[in-house]
């Protein structure tokens, strides 16, 4: 029988994970069987108990369940701690490993498949909720020269900056503002738009100062088209926009490479997820 995994969330209905796992699975030869599981608000526990007691080895965990997961966890990744939340599971008898890949596959994205590095470069992150939590140990690990989060409600910035301050390289510079302050920041190479607006069309904002010339700017959604985040930010010059649909593949990838020992080349899925960015 083949080994099963699963996505657990609530919607589930439009999740794309069996597609991107089960494309995977092809590419390396790998005998797995991956399908969507719903729970109701209330019975994460249930489901992820009941998928275990049929064998299940494995599950990846989306909105509103991270923080279920991790409450749920044996066995947390320093990651899985530092983000407060978990995106994936293996399960190994009794004991639940738990990581979170979604900021190691948002670096990987930048880096790797958008040639961006972010060692030495002044960053921007907009949002201080559970998506930025999530990324900022990955992002310290890159060393850029400047991390700066900036946040409507201030204090949630100023939190999230000290924590991160102290995980910070020597040569990184960690600041955190609210949105008017930012047209004091200077100009910034990458800017990651981590907050849940493009969720609802809403614009941020966002002096255009921020934008260097031909910077990155990067929205963590997937499947919004040209977000009103990304369409300020080409108007303000910069060189690259892009959504969130190769940070979806490469922390899929991750996943993937940690239940079944191969890591599986993204290219030819990113491409057949990725849809224009046109309003
Ligand atoms: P998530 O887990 O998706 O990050 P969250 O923890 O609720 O969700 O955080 C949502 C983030 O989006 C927050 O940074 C929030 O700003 P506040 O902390 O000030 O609430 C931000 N956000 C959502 N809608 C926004 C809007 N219209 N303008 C500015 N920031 C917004």
């Amino acid at each position: 029988m083949s080994d099963r995994y699963a996505v657990i969330g609530n919607p589930i209905a439009h999740s794309k994970s069996p597609q991107i796992h089960l494309a995977f699975a092809e590419a390396t030869a790998q005998d797995i069987a991956y399908e969507r599981l719903l729970a109701p608000a209330d019975g994460f526990a249930a489901v992820v108990d009941a998928f275990r007691a049929q064998g299940a080895r494995g599950l990846n965990i989306t909105a509103p369940f991270k923080l279920d997961a991790y409450a749920y966890a044996t066995d947390l990744t320093e990651q899985a701690r530092w983000a407060g939340a978990v995106n994936a599971m293996k399960f190994d008898g009794d004991r639940v490993l738990a990581d979170n890949f979604d900021g190691v596959g948002l670096v990987r994205d930048v880096v790797h498949n958008l040639g961006c590095p972010i060692k030495g470069r002044r960053v921007l992150v907009l949002g201080a909720g559970g998506a930025t939590r999530g990324l900022l140990l990955p992002f310290l690990q890159e060393r850029p020269a400047g991390l700066w989060i900036a946040n409507r409600s201030v204090e949630r910035a100023v939190e999230l900056a000290q924590r991160a301050a102290s995980r910070a390289d020597s040569d990184t510079s960690v600041q955190a503002c609210d949105y008017a302050a930012l047209s004091g920041a200077g100009a910034f190479d990458i800017v990651f738009n981590a907050t849940s607006a493009s969720q609802s069309a809403q614009a941020l904002p966002v002096p255009s100062t921020v934008y260097a010339p031909g910077c990155l700017a990067y929205d963590l959604v997937y499947g919004k088209g040209l977000t009103p985040f990304l369409g300020a930010a080409r108007v303000a010059g910069a060189g690259q926009v892009v959504d969130g649909v190769g940070m979806l593949v490469e922390q899929a990838a991750e996943a993937f490479c940690w239940w079944r020992g191969v890591r599986p080349d993204t290219r030819a899925v990113i491409r057949d997820l990725t849809v224009p960015l046109t309003s």
